[in-house]
């Protein structure tokens, strides 16, 4: 065979990688829009962490590669290197078409999915326009080859750290440091509102008692990272507002018309069971605590000494 009856084949495969991907994109962009997946979309899309590991192991492996075929121009290794970049094509394009089934059950939403969701499609097709240069190694398209590589090496670990965030939450890598590179790491307030809450007024129960409880067992599935059900507890403002279905969390003064508390007596194995089976659970310490909250009329946070300033600046100039 002629290195010229080589290509079409090739040419071919990149085409309908591509057709797939586009196809599956504008199909689960509808579905999660319109009534949501169905159940095959969503058993499939149970697959991405399992299939996600191929193109990573692969890409990188290319890498190593090139590294090593820029110093020692051995046509076995380019060989080899060819080889690996067909298969990271093939994995990533199933990655992602599965990472997109994934998406359109709406468990994932939220600016840390996003970008998992862009740069992960990014890499994709970036692993098409790699293939497409290596094809057209002999002319000037070629030269596109090894600077389009580094950027993807870079996609690649950007999406990876998102993607790791969303499962293990975005302190799961620093969790265990050592106190002082954990320091380092870790991400410093964003907002104003966080860091008004070090200012904790003496009777702040919200901020003392209950929301520990929620960052405790409820923050891994409802917040900055994950809101599953668009639901989040990350703030008082948020606790309040209806996720999905639509029933109101928090009716103060009445724990027993308040769906958060419904769900947090229902037993460890009932459907609905907040935190889900298997999830570490508040002992019923914890829930009582909540409960008679809510009874007391679920106060907010109490101002801090600085919105109390804000406030009554604001009073007096009206
Ligand atoms: C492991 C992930 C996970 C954890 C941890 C978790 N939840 Fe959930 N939560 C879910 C899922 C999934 C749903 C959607 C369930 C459904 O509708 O079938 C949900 C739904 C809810 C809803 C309903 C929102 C709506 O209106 O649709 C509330 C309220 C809720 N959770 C509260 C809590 C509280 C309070 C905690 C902590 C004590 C908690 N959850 C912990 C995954 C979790």
């Amino acid at each position: 065979m002629t290195k010229q009856d080589f290509l079409i084949p090739c040419w071919l495969g990149l085409i309908c990688a591509s057709c797939v991907l586009g196809t599956t994109f504008l199909w689960t962009d509808g579905l999660s829009a319109e009534a949501g997946a169905t159940s095959w979309v969503q058993f499939l899309g149970r697959f991405h962490p399992l299939t996600l590991h191929l193109p990573i192991g692969l890409f990188s492996g290319l890498c190593l590669l090139e590294a090593v075929y820029f110093f020692k121009r051995n046509p076995g290794i380019r060989l080899a290197a060819d080889l690996l970049l067909s298969l990271t094509v093939l994995s990533a394009i199933v990655a992602a078409c599965l990472g997109l089934f994934l998406f359109a059950n709406g468990d994932y939403t939220g600016p840390t999915a996003d970008r998992h969701k862009w740069l992960g499609l990014g890499f994709a097709v970036g692993t098409i326009l790699l293939a497409a240069a290596q094809l057209q190694r002999d002319r000037a398209a070629g030269k596109a080859y090894l600077p389009l590589l580094v950027v993807l090496l870079a996609v690649m670990s950007l999406a990876g750290h998102f993607g790791g965030s969303l499962t293990h939450g975005s302190s799961y890598l620093t969790e265990y440091a050592p106190a002082w590179l954990k320091q380092h790491l870790e991400a410093q307030p964003e907002e104003p509102e966080q860091q008004a809450a070090a200012v904790v007024e003496e009777d702040d129960f919200y901020r003392h008692t209950i929301d520990p409880i929620l960052q405790q067992y409820c923050i891994k599935c409802h917040g900055p990272d994950k809101q599953k059900s668009d639901y989040r507890v990350d703030s008082y403002e948020y606790l309040l507002l209806a996720g999905k279905n639509e029933e109101t969390p928090i009716v103060p003064g009445e724990p027993h018309n308040s769906y958060l508390v419904q769900l947090l007596w229902l037993h460890e194995s009932h459907d609905m069971a907040m935190p889900p089976e298997g999830k570490p659970r508040p002992s019923a310490d914890e829930i009582l605590t909540i409960t008679h909250w809510v009874a007391n009329g679920a106060r907010g946070p109490a101002e801090s000494a600085v919105e109390k300033q804000a406030r009554e600046a604001h009073e007096q100039a009206q």
